[in-house]
């Protein structure tokens, strides 16, 4: 009897909520039986579920999550940047589309430099000759074109309304606003300031509602036209007239030229799951299955998860493949001889795996490198993961690059310009003491692609897919993806708990690990260093967002990383 009470708790509690309510925590996942987003802002992820729910499919819910990402998440989200999306349907269709940013047409190979060959005031990162020609709204309306199912229109309506009536401001912003009041005196960032400030001067305080009328006017033109409602007439315009009053490079035609792709998804396996991933211009999907593939014949399982001799063999195998990365990738529009066959085959891999000993670090070979440093990696790109009612997945990685991208808003326009362009190899033929790489492949030309690491990514089983998967990061989304593929299927993991486990990431140069700080216990530091690896500590790596599908019990189980500030899951 005494237990009367309890139990009618119990009850309540399992009747009274429906399946969407059990919220994440921590290591427990979100169950959902019809649809789910994942994504980095709590609202997009709601107004993904929302389509979902009317009956959109996982590329109608995914373009409607990245324009409502572009209004409450504009440290990322975007339509002044780029990214990727690869599909996997539940049919067994697969596709990717590429929306990478492209250097303008009067780019060149050296146009970040001063007269003596040196980067001039960081000018690959900062002001308008870092601002790729965006790709973002081009992607979300082919991928809609060719697939989607409810009107485009609707896709554009929430992303509307919330830059309209605005939405609660958050802690998130909170160190740019203040970036953007020390600078709002300055004509390149007048505009952000009136677009982030309230009246143009004062910080939004967390819970307050911020507004923003020039962003909405620039999506309901994109609603109004689709693609050309941003790439032709008024939008592309104020771009382009920005650009040319203060020395930037892109024009009107460079706008109206830029178009999307659609391409193969580059396909491994992995101990009998396929990989499907982004291929150039990203070098995510080619690497992740590198990496995979050597990886493959080693028991992760039997070495245990975040055991030091994991960690070993990750290193390795991260080694090499981002050696191949620098020397091989680039555009594949100005690269048509990549070996991108050999570097994910498995013969490749098995001559890799030979030069790995289980016990003792390998050396990156460092002739041109050995002083080189980490650059800093932000997470500020984003990722959205997705799947509808059929089982149908999306992963979608978009970015502005840094986090606020060049934090230049296009006056009048209301949104933020990337700056991608600071993923070119700046100097040709030159890699310093602070980590630059100056190999060919990825090298500035006019209307070329840069570079990138987002690596969105699904794994399928048997044809379907079973886990939709990707994350911010730089340099280390490549390595956030890879850990939480081999949480999952080495380790058996949950998503949720493969997310939240603590990361390491090693990029061939410089030699030395990033461990995330107070994620792995300095016993293991230790055993790990004593096989000759050198660590530095560093905080939190990649904001992972996953769906993995359980076809068996027809059940859905998504986890937003814990490492993001407003991340969601929300299913139904
Ligand atoms: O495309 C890339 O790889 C980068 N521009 C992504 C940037 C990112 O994740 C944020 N921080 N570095």
């Amino acid at each position: 009897m005494q237990n009367y009470p309890k139990l009618l708790i119990c009850l309540f509690l399992t009747f009274s909520f429906p399946m969407s309510n059990f919220a994440q925590s921590g290591r427990i996942p979100v169950r959902a039986e019809n649809g789910m987003v994942v994504s980095s802002h709590y609202l997009a992820s709601k107004v993904g579920e929302e389509i979902l729910s009317k009956g959109g499919n996982a590329i109608d819910a995914g373009v409607a999550t990245a324009f409502t990402l572009a209004v409450t998440l504009p440290s990322a989200g975007n339509i002044g940047g780029g990214g990727f999306l690869v599909y996997h349907g539940a049919n067994g269709d697969k596709t990717a589309f590429n929306f990478r940013e492209k250097a303008p047409l009067k780019a060149s190979v050296d146009m970040f430099l001063d007269e003596d060959g040196q980067i001039k005031d960081n000018s690959n990162h900062e002001g308008l000759l870092s601002v790729g020609v965006p790709g973002t709204v081009a992607g979300l309306y082919k991928a809609h074109q060719k697939m989607g199912n409810l009107p485009w229109e609707e896709l554009l309506e929430p992303a509307i309304n919330l830059a309209e009536n605005g939405f609660e401001s958050t802690y998130n912003m909170n160190w740019f606003l203040k970036w953007v009041k020390e600078h709002h005196d300055d004509e390149l960032y007048a505009a952000t300031a009136k677009a982030f400030l309230k009246n143009g001067e004062e910080i939004y305080k967390p819970g307050e509602t911020w507004k923003q009328p020039d962003l909405a006017k620039s999506l309901k033109r994109i609603q109004q036209n689709g693609a050309d409602g941003f790439y032709k007439g008024k939008t592309a315009k104020l771009i382009a007239d920005f650009m040319k009053e203060h020395g930037g490079l892109i024009t009107e035609k460079d706008l109206a030229n830029y178009e999307a792709e659609e391409l193969a998804p580059v396909t491994g396996t992995y101990r009998g799951y396929e990989v499907v991933a982004m291929p150039p211009p990203s070098s995510g999907g080619v690497a992740l299955i590198e990496m995979l593939n050597i990886l493959e014949v080693f028991d992760l399982e039997e070495a245990g998860a975040n055991s030091a001799k994991s960690y070993h063999l990750l290193t390795e195998a991260m080694r090499r493949a981002y050696a191949d990365r620098a020397l091989y990738l680039g555009d594949p529009n100005f690269n048509p001889k990549m070996p991108l066959e050999k570097l994910t085959s498995k013969e490749y891999a098995k001559k890799l795996q030979e030069g790995i000993q289980i016990d003792r670090a390998s050396k990156s070979d460092s002739a041109n490198f050995n002083k080189a440093h980490l650059r800093y990696e932000s997470p500020q790109t984003t990722h959205i993961s997705v799947v509808d009612k059929e089982g149908n997945a999306v992963s979608l990685t978009y970015t502005l690059e840094r986090s606020y991208g060049s934090k230049i808003v296009v006056p009048g326009a209301g949104f933020l310009l990337n700056n991608e362009m600071g993923d070119f190899n700046p100097i040709p033929g030159h890699t310093d003491t602070k980590g630059l790489i100056g190999t060919k492949p990825n090298l500035v030309a006019p209307g070329k692609r840069m570079l990138s690491s987002m690596t969105p990514t699904i794994i399928a089983k048997e044809g379907k897919p079973v886990l939709a998967i990707g994350s911010p990061g730089g340099r280390t989304i490549i390595n956030t993806v890879l850990q939480v593929v081999v949480n999952m299927i080495d380790h058996k993991m949950n998503i949720a708990k493969a997310i939240e486990s603590p990361r390491i990431h090693h990029q061939w140069l410089p030699d030395r690990t990033r461990f995330e700080d107070f994620g792995i216990s300095p016993d293991t530091k230790k055993l790990y260093e004593q096989m000759g690896h050198e660590v530095y500590e560093a905080g939190s790596q990649g904001q992972a967002m996953g769906i993995y599908i359980d076809w068996e019990n027809d059940l859905l189980y998504g986890a937003a990383d814990s490492r993001s500030y407003d991340g969601k899951a929300e299913g139904f």
